[in-house]
């Protein structure tokens, strides 16, 4: 059985397969329901972009764990530099294999080498979206992966907000959306049912599983 579970803003932790994953880990996010010390067990850090919300405590996990450190290529050199020993620096494109799963970088429209990651198991495939606007090419990346969960940011000013989310849903028409990066901070305030209630009036099967911070997912 895996799971996600939400750690405030866009960090998660994912069992999937059972590996344990990492996704853009700021733990030290005011939302945060977890401490760096309680991270003992790690197989892989995912970082989506360079940004200081989603690079967060990346490096320090992939050191105490021994994890993977898995990103576009200029972070992973990064991470290098800064003693990380195990490092996939890979880009957008076809697949990474990984011990028994595969990740595959995808595009994303933001600032500081911006991406999105789909990583497959055979549980599940899941997309985390990074900070992006909705793009069309969304639809692509529901045409070539087909992912059952997607988490997405819907907070505004930085990323989507309910509106452009419930477009990216009706792209990538996943079994799941689970929301992310809202309520930090007051700049990203937004209110998740609303994307529940505009995803019922585009008639859209999607469920939205909106989670407090240290909430589970299973799957
Ligand atoms: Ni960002
Ligand atoms: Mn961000």
């Amino acid at each position: 059985m895996g799971y996600l579970k939400w750690l405030g803003h866009a960090a998660f932790e994912l069992r999937l397969d059972d590996r344990i994953i990492y996704i853009d880990p700021w733990i030290s996010n005011p939302k945060s329901p977890i401490k760096l010390e309680d991270i003992t067990k790690a197989d892989y850090v995912f970082v989506t972009h360079e940004h200081g919300d989603h690079l967060g405590e990346s490096i320090d996990i992939a050191k105490k764990t021994g994890a993977t450190f898995v990103s576009i290529y200029e972070i992973a050199m990064k991470a290098q530099d800064a003693g990380v020993e195990k490092v996939i620096g890979a880009n957008m494109g076809g697949p990474i294999k990984l011990d028994g799963l595969t990740a595959y970088i995808v595009p994303a429209f933001h600032s500081g080498l911006p991406t999105g990651v789909v990583i497959k198991g055979k549980e599940t495939t899941i997309y985390h979206a990074g900070d992006t606007a909705v793009f069309g090419d969304m639809a692509l990346i529901r045409e070539l992966y087909s992912p059952s969960i997607a988490l997405l940011p819907i907070g505004g000013h930085f990323t989507m907000g309910v509106y452009e989310a419930a477009k990216a849903i009706e792209l990538l028409k996943p079994d799941v959306a689970i929301p992310m990066h809202y309520n930090t901070f007051p700049v990203i305030t937004a209110d998740p049912s609303e994307l529940s209630d505009l995803v019922k009036k585009k008639g859209l099967t999607t469920k939205i599983v909106i989670l407090n911070p240290g909430e589970k997912y299973e799957f």
